[in-house]
């Protein structure tokens, strides 16, 4: 098939790139980079040893849009791009909400437009909110998102939900992501955040290459094995290799269809923090600090559904995790520089 990716130069969308291609896909990217750099789909092309078509424009550009769709046959497009940020979504609620669902507006009327009804869309483990049902299945009631980025993704997934049913030629697949962390195991791909790092991964390098002090821990009175929040962390290109999965919900016309890719497992912060220290031979110094606002013990899935009707499974563990978010990191300590 030919996938158009938009936000395909940024973490998870670079890994996917590389995923697709093995599977015979070809693929066309759109990105205006206001969370990416052009080096990362440069060294994409690196590992694949091929070119990425790619334009540089803004999702929310209609025009953009149209022309892409005109000058290219799109099968299916994944939906990457969107603001992920969850602290500065509370700061600047409007300019989240504003770009992540008109980025998705447009992108829907330009594809029925060219008669393209084949999406697969990023959502997140944070539609369910406190989760009713742990371990998650996909028929936890979606709950009470706790910032503007998590109800981008819950009114998106409904958006998205009704176009569908409005239209049932179309085929929409949400995939509700658990934690990913690592990297592309050549080291020349990761996360690479602007800033101080939101998310536990990308701290834990970054401190233990020495950018930060120390690691704060955000709890260990939670009711959890250690006091420490719980996670289902999955290998970026674990996750990567669902979306190839999750063609086959279009080639076989499912029409909606949802699934949450996780590993099943949960690990503690310090479990994390172990793994890391273990597989890499390093210390990451760390202190107990406050919980952090909207944060909940346990998130993690049951992803049985998507080995069932996709025959999807993450085969990486924890300590494959810690190595290669390390390797990245111990590789591009600057991110990505020409
Ligand atoms: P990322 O920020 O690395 O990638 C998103 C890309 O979208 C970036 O390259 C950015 O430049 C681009 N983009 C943003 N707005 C755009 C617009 N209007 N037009 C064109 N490009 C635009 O994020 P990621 O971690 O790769 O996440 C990909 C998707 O998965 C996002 O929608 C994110 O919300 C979702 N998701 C991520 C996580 C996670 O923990 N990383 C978890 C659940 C869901
Ligand atoms: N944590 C720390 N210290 C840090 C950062 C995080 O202790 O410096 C803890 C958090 O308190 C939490 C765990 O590490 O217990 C994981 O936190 P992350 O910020 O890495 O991830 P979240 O589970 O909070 O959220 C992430 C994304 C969301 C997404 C969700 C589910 O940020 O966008 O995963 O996919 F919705």
């Amino acid at each position: 098939m030919n996938i158009l990716l938009t936000g395909g130069a940024g973490y998870i969308g670079s890994h996917t790139i590389i995923e697709l291609d093995k599977a015979g896909h070809s693929v066309v990217v759109v990105d205006n980079f206001v969370n990416s750099q052009p080096e990362a789909l440069k060294r994409v092309e690196k590992i694949i040893g091929k070119t990425v078509p790619f334009v540089e424009a803004d999702c929310r550009n209609h025009a953009a849009l149209d022309k892409i769709f005109t000058d290219n046959k799109i099968d299916a497009v994944i939906n990457f791009a969107g603001l992920k940020a969850v602290g500065e979504s509370v700061a600047k609620p409007l300019e989240y909400y504003e770009n992540n669902m008109n980025e998705v507006f447009v992108l829907v009327d330009v594809m029925r437009k060219h008669g393209c009804k084949n999406i697969i869309f990023s959502s997140s483990a944070t539609v369910y909110g406190d989760p009713a049902i742990i371990p998650i299945t996909e028929e936890c009631p979606k709950g009470v998102c706790t910032n503007p980025y998590g109800w981008t993704k819950s009114m998106l997934e409904q958006v998205l939900m009704d176009v569908q049913k409005a239209d049932p030629e179309w085929n929409v697949v949400l995939l509700r992501y658990f934690n990913p962390i690592g990297a592309h195991e050549s080291g020349l791909i990761g996360e690479n955040p602007n800033g101080i790092p939101n998310n536990l991964m990308p701290y834990i390098t970054q401190t233990a290459i020495g950018m930060r002090k120390e690691l704060g821990v955000f709890g260990n009175d939670y009711d959890t094995p250690d006091g420490t929040g719980v996670r289902d962390f999955i290998h970026v290109v674990d996750l990567a290799k669902g979306h190839v999965c999750a063609l086959k919900a279009i080639v076989e016309n499912k029409g909606l269809s949802i699934y949450n890719l996780g590993t099943g497992h949960g690990y503690s912060v310090l479990d994390v923090v172990k793994a890391f220290e273990k597989v890499n031979g390093l210390k990451v110094p760390y202190v107990i600090k406050d919980r952090r606002p909207g944060d909940i013990a346990t998130c993690y899935c049951n992803p049985a559904k998507a080995k069932a009707e996709l025959g999807w499974e993450a085969q990486y563990g924890i300590e494959e995790m810690c190595r290669d978010s390390w390797r990245f990191q111990k590789n591009n300590p600057n991110g990505y520089e020409k």
